[in-house]
């Protein structure tokens, strides 16, 4: 018995030392030495025509990641496989920055056809996305393949939503293998970005939730407290520095002043409250863990060999 047991357990640590070790950093070092400048160039100027794209970017990465893994299934359009990913609820008019991936792809086809993943290539375009707002950065692991497939309702299964309980967020972290640390850090990328107001009305006219008064009557002029009246107007996810990756979004925490349900929890007298008040405190160890938990992210069941393609176009299956 105990035999069959270190049996199992040598096949699985074989079956992750290979997983793990197909991806590297050097991975297209002779096949494809420029596809790092050439996307972070692409990245670049994406941010720099609109600074809030970093954020989209940043979150197409993550929503890509929990469903299947990193391998680009959220970037195929309804078209090319009909009740795709990027028709999930969360995703569904929220996901953006399509065109952005597509046109890195382009730039990266033009200096090696056929050789690079727009799994992978979404994976560098976040980190750049991070670094041009002025966040962390990180060295990426390369060689992902990506998907034929996508799928809503695994979509739906998958990503977190606004209205879950902090403990649904600690368990659907850690599913993808991800510790709470980790899931507060991540959920520090709301230092940029926007949000809908169909996603915080709720938490904003709800008298009886811990929000400062101030900021709920500020951002109810922008969000009118009627079902379908103004569900697409925006705010910012961190009222301080909207554009600049820094801590303020866990300093917002800690005031009652997060923009989402899924925010505040973080800091609602439960067990992740040290945490954020921590990251509050130390910009430098939130942008470590930060780069940290995009690491580990970027390493859900990546797609290696003969179980994924290398798409031409990302939109497609070409
Ligand atoms: C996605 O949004 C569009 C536009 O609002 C809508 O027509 C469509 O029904 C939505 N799709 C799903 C699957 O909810
Ligand atoms: C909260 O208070 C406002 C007025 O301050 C009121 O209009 C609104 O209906 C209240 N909401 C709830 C959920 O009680």
């Amino acid at each position: 018995m105990t035999k069959v047991l270190v049996f199992l357990l040598f096949i699985l640590m074989n079956t992750m030392l290979i997983c793990n070790s197909q991806l590297s950093p050097s991975y297209y070092d002779d096949t494809c030495p420029n596809v790092l400048s050439t996307i972070r160039t692409s990245i670049r100027q994406a941010v720099s025509r609109e600074r809030r794209m970093a954020a989209s970017i940043i979150r197409l990465h993550f929503h890509d990641c929990f469903v299947q893994g990193c391998d680009a299934s959220i970037l195929l359009s309804e078209e090319a496989v009909p009740d795709s990913e990027r028709t999930a609820l969360q995703n569904n008019n929220s996901a953006r920055g399509f065109e952005v991936i597509d046109d890195a792809k382009v730039e990266v086809e033009k200096v090696c056809p056929g050789v690079v993943s727009c799994a992978d290539i979404l994976a560098v375009a976040a980190r750049d996305a991070s670094v041009a707002v002025g966040g962390p950065s990180w060295t990426i692991k390369l060689g992902r393949r990506d998907s034929t497939t996508s799928s809503r309702s695994e979509a739906e299964d998958n990503l977190p939503r606004f209205t879950n309980s902090l403990q649904e967020l600690i368990d659907n972290f850690d599913e993808k293998n991800l510790n709470v640390r980790d899931l507060v850090a991540l959920s520090g990328a709301h230092t940029i970005g926007q949000a809908q107001c169909v996603t915080y009305r709720g938490r904003i006219y709800d008298n009886t939730s811990d929000i400062d008064a101030g900021f709920a009557s500020t951002r109810q002029r922008g969000c009118p407290n009627t079902v379908g009246d103004g569900d697409k107007n925006l705010a910012p996810l961190d009222l301080v520095t909207p554009n600049s990756f820094d801590n303020n979004y866990f300093k917002n925490l800690v005031q009652k002043k997060g923009l989402i349900a899924s925010d505040q929890i973080l800091f609602s007298g439960q067990e992740t409250d040290s945490i954020v008040n921590e990251y509050s405190n130390d910009p430098a160890i939130f942008k470590a863990d930060f780069a940290n938990a995009m690491v580990k992210m970027g390493d859900i069941s990546p797609r290696t060999g003969d179980n994924g393609i290398i798409r031409r176009v990302c939109s497609i299956l070409a």
